[in-house]
């Protein structure tokens, strides 16, 4: 493949930002255009590191935008798009749907005709990748898992609004030819994910002696990847996926709700010097989130058959790592948590 330019949407997000590290880092030829509106969620912090490469460019603008679009299209005529922009929180999403329908939804189609557009119905070369979830195929019982062919059932406006950014681009690749492709992936965890969602919070309510709130009875069930191991995924499918597929990701790491927490607890207690288990004492059941999802499983036999793709790390060790990163960083934290996040917390917690 000849050097590209690729616009990654969302890349001051919390996956987005470990992808557009691992590109910057691995084509120094290339031209990394990360476009994102910088919304609660996006976080230049998350790019210090890479800030200063000759090979990478901030854009600040939002998705929906049509002219801003265009105008980044042509400003850096890109080979590719891999886009990850979204509104990610489910719970956002059941009390703001209208947000997710205008970022995810109308964001997705923005961006399909600024490409089909600017690339002049001329695709040889150019790619446009979704990054989607599990989330679209629903919920399953005690067995199973998500495979590629698994039928669309979200749940959630989250999820469905997914899906819909999912029908979207297939939409576009039978009816104009553009070249796409789509990941639908698990849970991930790491460095740098806003504490609304489930690991980042818990280690920021155990540091601070807060209580963990689990969603009813706690018995759900996620499929756990490490995000560095997601990024790697999404290298290989944008350089290496076939034309039209999707590829199904996951860390082959199912757990139950209270068995995730109860691991999370034993490593922040120990990395904290506090007895083995003292914050269990912490956990409060809350009520539960609607229409929750009960379990998912992902069959990543494809990505892992076709393109030879496989999670590098055990849970016991991500979990380290992930629990390390963020107590060395509760300046990270403690920027992010303070102001319009403090709301947020009221708002979602309080009364439950
Ligand atoms: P995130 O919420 O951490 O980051 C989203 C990013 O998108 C932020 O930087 C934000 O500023 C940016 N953004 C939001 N609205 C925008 C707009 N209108 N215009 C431009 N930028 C905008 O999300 P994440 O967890 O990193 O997820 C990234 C993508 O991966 C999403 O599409 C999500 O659906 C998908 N995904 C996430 C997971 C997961 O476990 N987090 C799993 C599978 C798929
Ligand atoms: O499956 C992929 C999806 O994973 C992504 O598409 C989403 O963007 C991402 O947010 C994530 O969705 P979940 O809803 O699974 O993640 P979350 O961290 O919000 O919740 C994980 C589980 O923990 C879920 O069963 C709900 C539960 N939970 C969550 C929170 C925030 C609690 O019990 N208490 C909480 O306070």
């Amino acid at each position: 493949m000849k050097n590209q330019t690729i616009i990654i949407t969302g890349g001051a997000g919390f996956i987005g930002s470990h992808l557009v590290r691992l590109m910057v880092n691995k084509y120094p030829d290339y031209k990394i255009v990360n476009l994102d509106a910088l919304t609660y969620a996006g976080n230049l912090e998350n790019l210090r590191d890479i800030e200063n490469k000759p090979n990478y460019v901030f854009e600040r603008g939002d998705i929906t935008d049509a002219d801003f679009v265009s105008s980044i299209f042509k400003k850096y005529n890109p080979d590719g798009i891999i886009h990850l922009a979204a509104e990610s929180h489910v719970d956002r999403s059941i009390s703001n749907p209208m947000s997710f329908i205008q970022t995810n939804i109308v964001g997705t189609v923005t961006l399909l005709n600024a490409a089909k557009h600017h690339w002049a119905d001329n695709f040889d070369g150019k790619l446009f990748y979704n990054v989607s979830t599990d989330e679209v195929y629903g919920t399953l019982g005690d067995t199973g898992l998500f495979t590629e062919t698994t039928s669309y059932d979200p749940r959630s406006p989250y999820s469905a609004s997914k899906a819909s950014t999912d029908h979207l681009v297939r939409a576009y690749f039978h009816t104009y030819d553009m070249p796409i492709v789509i990941s639908n992936c698990s849970n991930n965890y790491g460095p740098n994910q806003f504490p609304e969602k489930l690991i980042p919070l818990f280690i920021n309510n155990i540091k601070h002696n807060k209580p963990l709130p689990i969603y009813g009875d706690g018995k759900y069930t996620r499929d756990w990847l490490w995000v560095e191991d997601h990024a790697v995924a999404i290298d290989l499918i944008y350089h290496k996926g076939k034309n039209g597929e999707t590829y199904n990701i996951g860390g082959h790491n199912e757990w139950t709700n209270l068995d995730l927490i109860g691991l999370l607890i034993k490593e922040v207690d120990k990395q904290l010097g506090r007895p083995e288990g003292k914050s269990k004492e912490l956990i409060t059941y809350v009520k539960d989130r609607a229409g929750h999802d009960r379990r998912y499983a992902i069959d990543a036999s494809k990505v892992q058959n076709d393109l030879g793709w496989v999670p590098s790390l055990q849970m016991e060790e991500g979990m380290a790592l992930t629990v390390k990163w963020y107590l060395d960083n509760m300046d990270w934290m403690d920027s992010i948590t303070s102001g319009t996040y403090q709301k947020y917390y009221e708002n979602q917690y309080e009364k439950r």
